[in-house]
């Protein structure tokens, strides 16, 4: 677990006790404006939505759609750190992430990017766009600090809530039980959710999927997994859809 220094402005604002938190498990990579739109087929109307973005990390949607008149709020623990804490996390991983992508060249589909440095530089230059907005936005309802599965919102607060790359991507790390409470925690503040993707981190579907969904099913929440127009891990096309009962 990384120590996590004494932050007693920035913790004033988070919403998760830090010793809960382990975030040495995920990555601090970010996606931007235009891998959203395809990742969750975000329509001209969606984007006029009141948009909660779980587990957003070091994304630029926020920083892009808010300066396109949009409405985003991202939720994540990493907002329990400065902006010099994410990037020096960022920069410790990059690397090592990029070696791994190179390593098994079988699990990867290089058709949004071209090749692994391509990935590396667009990962940086969406990094540089978070953090310009985020040493603004931090502590203010644009960035709020929290972990899964639990959410300090109120019923409704938001018309849609998004999680890409955190639930069923990291399936080993993260219970069944605790994909469902996030979900349910996800349809209580917005009606619909959107997850992608729904493999896990070796590029096979999460185990979790069926049962999550069967159980979703079985309480009256409405479920459906769409192919999206995006495709970086090879299987990694689909979106799951879901709206509560
Ligand atoms: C790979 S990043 C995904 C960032 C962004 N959604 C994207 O796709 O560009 C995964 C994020 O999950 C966050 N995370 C880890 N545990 C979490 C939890 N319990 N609740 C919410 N987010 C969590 C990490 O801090 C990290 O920023």
């Amino acid at each position: 677990m990384h120590h996590l220094p004494a932050l007693a402005s920035v913790q004033a604002i988070c919403y998760c006790p830090p010793m809960s938190i382990r975030l040495d498990q995920t990555v601090p990579f970010g996606r931007w404006l235009g891998e959203y739109e395809l990742m969750f087929s975000l329509s001209a109307s969606d984007r006029q939505r009141r948009i909660l973005d779980c587990a957003a990390g070091p994304a630029s949607f926020n920083a892009e759609l808010t300066a396109d008149g949009g409405t985003v709020c991202s939720f994540d623990p990493l907002y329990q750190f400065p902006g010099d804490e994410i990037q020096r996390q960022f920069f410790h991983k990059l690397d090592q992430v990029i070696d791994q992508i190179r390593a098994t060249p079988e699990h990867w589909v290089w058709r949004y990017h071209r090749n692994p440095d391509e990935l590396r530089q667009h990962r940086i230059g969406v990094m540089e766009r978070f953090l310009a907005d985020y040493r603004t936005g931090q502590g203010t309802d644009r960035y709020v600090c929290g972990a899964l599965p639990t959410l300090p919102f109120e019923p409704d607060q938001f018309d849609l809530a998004l999680s890409s790359h955190f639930l069923f991507l990291y399936s080993d790390h993260f219970s069944q039980a605790f994909h469902l409470e996030s979900i349910r925690a996800m349809t209580r503040v917005a009606s619909e959710v959107r997850i992608f993707p729904l493999i896990a981190l070796r590029a096979e579907r999460s185990q979790h999927l069926e049962p999550v969904c069967e159980r979703l099913q079985r309480d009256g929440y409405r479920v459906s997994i769409e192919p999206v127009g995006y495709e970086l891990q090879r299987g990694g096309h689909d979106m799951l859809r879901v709206y509560r009962p």
